[in-house]
């Protein structure tokens, strides 16, 4: 079963077909950079831009930085405002004459390494799988089961929120060293634990690859790992839920 996933991030926006059995891309993978704050027609426009390119007919897998409900977006926190109240997938499927799903962009990453990534994740009684990168991402998955639209990034963490103390993209802003930014990201992960206490911490996002940077200064008590799709997930896991969301 070969689906197009779209991935609609902050700068850029990425699309491939992804062979679902074996959660591999089985296309080239297709990405527009954005202007920053780019609008809901705009991004419309793209996904039809790779739809097209890509040649493909049948429903479309979307992951999109907010939270979503059936097909709604309801938080928009590195976008425009005018995201707020749309319906993407009546928006999307108007525009590409497919059938659209919608589903948080960290909830499709986690979906995707929970199933094609790291290695028995599944085995975890609690994954808490993060996504960082311009914001921070986050997908609870219990017994296997995903937990939507946690949102976790925006959770306060010594008076400022997660992803604004410890993001990739702050990372870069104020060239934080990785000892710098691993203390950052550890008050993070500390506030996590002292919350939802999971067996499993899965770091994505572009800054997985780099994991060995940074993980001697993470000071945490629960099992922490890079994901293995790395930026790829968010592509996979969209497709997957569109997949799933067609089953009866
Ligand atoms: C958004 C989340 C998203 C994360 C990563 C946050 O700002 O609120 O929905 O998962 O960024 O893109």
């Amino acid at each position: 079963m070969i689906t197009l996933g779209i991935d609609i991030g902050g700068s850029a926006i990425k699309g491939a077909l992804v062979d679902l059995d074996q959660g591999k891309l089985v296309s080239e993978r297709v990405r527009y950079e954005t202007e920053p704050l780019f609008k809901p027609r705009v991004a419309a426009e793209l996904v039809e831009k790779i739809r097209k390119k890509l040649d493909y007919h049948g429903v479309i897998g979307v992951g999109y930085p907010g939270v979503v409900k059936k097909g709604i977006a309801y938080t928009a926190a590195n976008l425009h405002k005018n995201w707020i109240g749309t319906d993407i997938a009546q928006l999307l499927s108007n525009q590409t004459g497919q059938p659209i799903t919608v589903i948080n962009d960290a909830d499709a990453a986690g979906l995707a390494e929970m199933r094609f990534g790291v290695e028995d994740a599944h085995l975890y009684k609690t994954v808490f799988f993060l996504t960082v990168g311009t914001g921070i991402g986050s997908a609870i998955f219990v017994d296997g089961h995903l937990l939507p639209n946690t949102e976790l990034g925006h959770l306060e963490v010594r008076g400022k929120e997660a992803e604004h103390r410890a993001s990739d993209a702050v990372r870069r802003q104020k060239k934080l060293s990785w000892k710098r930014w691993g203390k950052r990201f550890t008050e993070v992960l500390n506030t996590y634990e002292s919350l939802i206490n999971p067996d499993l911490f899965i770091i994505g996002g572009g800054i997985s690859s780099k994991f060995e940077n940074y993980a001697e200064y993470l000071k945490i008590q629960t099992k922490i790992l890079p994901a293995e799709l790395e930026n790829l997930a968010g592509i996979i896991g969209a497709a997957m839920a569109a997949k799933e969301a067609e089953l009866p």
